[in-house]
């Protein structure tokens, strides 16, 4: 289909994946995702920035020979991850003479991930400008959304700031810009956020600063659509990368026999008493995008697990890991769940919770066998100790 116009002399040349149902083996992706790959380009010069998932390469051959590509001076790597660099190594191949611009901690990776050969890179710092042509490019060094290695790249002429993973959603369609009426696409931008950027939040919050006061007038990002109002995006990573905290308790959950269902269930019904929001996560059979997402704003997370093996369920173990590597700014945790004979389900939970430290663990109720009175009582004041908590941090709805 060759390149979609996005304004003058800024060209569309990406794909979208529609039917991407799981990105990186691990988070599904209910509305696809896209792999967008920009093409600027005049009559005295042509610049790539990013290129696609390797799955998806041929698209991209397709749509530079349709724009009539028959040189690129300069492919800009912004990030070494091969769903935007995988195809790079062949566009390089078929442009020989184009020259690779990336950041210097880019140069070996893209040494080791694509083969290229360093002679082929220049690098470029941050805030260096580089000039092609009627072309006036700034790179600034984002660290860490996602790689240290990932540059933001500012087109000045044309106010459009090319971002990468950075504000990126697993979203499919089949316009170019964002359509911020759409219910869905906040879901999708944070369904990203909470598996590829949150962990780094403290740097995403800084990168943000870096680049709103550039007066880019449009937000290209490397994943879903762009942005040609950018506050949108701005204000949804101002309010997911800031500290705020919601009135809400993260319960993922298993049960094998009822005992520790049937906690939940109680332990549900006592924080509605209290006021607090809660959403229960059945390990079974939940979307683990569904938990990244809740995790990016609430305040605390209540594990509900049986004992297995000796230890927890090893779903609920694997949530709880998964929790733990995604940083979120939870506040609060504890553990519910019931045991038959024995074991150290506790002790394994705390260990892989450990590098959540700014967090506080509130007292666990962990049970032998089916649920008595005195449990549902503890389950209770594990409730009222959470609203209380609440109130004093000053979550939000
Ligand atoms: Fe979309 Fe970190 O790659």
């Amino acid at each position: 289909m060759g390149g979609r116009v996005i304004r003058e002399n800024l060209f569309f040349v990406g794909s979208v994946h529609w039917d991407r149902r799981l990105f990186d083996e691990l988070i599904p992706t209910p509305e696809g995702t896209s792999y967008n790959a920009y093409l600027l380009k005049d009559e005295k010069a042509t610049v790539l920035i990013d290129a696609v998932d390797p799955s998806k390469a041929g698209e991209l051959y397709e749509n530079l020979r349709e724009a009539g590509v028959e040189r690129i001076d300069y492919i800009v790597c912004q990030h070494v991850e091969q769903d935007h660099s995988g195809a790079i190594a062949e566009v390089a191949e078929r442009y020989p003479e184009a020259v690779i611009l990336a950041h210097p901690k880019a140069k070996e990776l893209i040494g080791t991930h694509l083969h290229i050969p360093e002679e082929r890179i220049r690098t470029v710092g941050d805030n260096e400008v580089v000039k092609v042509g009627n072309f006036t490019l700034t790179f600034l060094h984002t660290p860490w959304v996602h790689w240290p290695e990932t540059v933001c790249t500012f087109w000045q002429e044309g106010k459009v700031l090319f971002t990468c993973d950075f504000f990126g959603s697993h979203f499919s369609q089949s316009g170019l810009f964002a359509d911020t009426s759409d219910p869905r696409l906040p879901l999708g931008a944070k369904r990203y956020y909470g598996e590829i950027m949150m962990p780094f939040r403290a740097q995403v919050a800084s990168n943000l600063r870096k680049v709103e006061g550039l007066g880019a007038e449009i937000i290209a990002p490397s994943h879903g659509p762009l942005y040609d109002r950018p506050s949108f995006i701005f204000e949804l990573y101002r309010d997911w990368s800031g500290e705020g905290v919601k009135n809400l308790v993260l319960v993922p959950y298993i049960s094998m026999h009822g005992s520790t269902l049937r906690m939940v269930e109680h332990f549900a019904q006592a924080l509605n008493a209290q006021g607090v929001e809660y959403r229960l996560f059945n390990l079974s059979v939940t979307d683990l995008g569904e938990l990244a997402m809740s995790l990016v704003d609430a305040a605390t997370v209540v594990l509900g697990t049986p004992t297995v093996l000796a230890g927890p369920h090893p779903l609920v173990q694997s949530a709880a890991y998964l929790a733990s590597a995604l940083r979120p700014k939870v506040k609060f945790l504890s553990v519910i769940g019931s045991y038959g004979w024995g074991g150290r389900t506790l002790e394994i939970l705390q260990g892989v919770l450990a590098p959540l430290r700014n967090a506080e663990i509130l007292p666990p109720v962990i049970i032998k066998g089916a649920p008595r009175t005195a449990d549902f009582n503890a389950l209770d004041e594990l409730a009222r100790n959470i609203a209380q908590k609440h109130r004093e941090i000053s979550t939000v709805s």
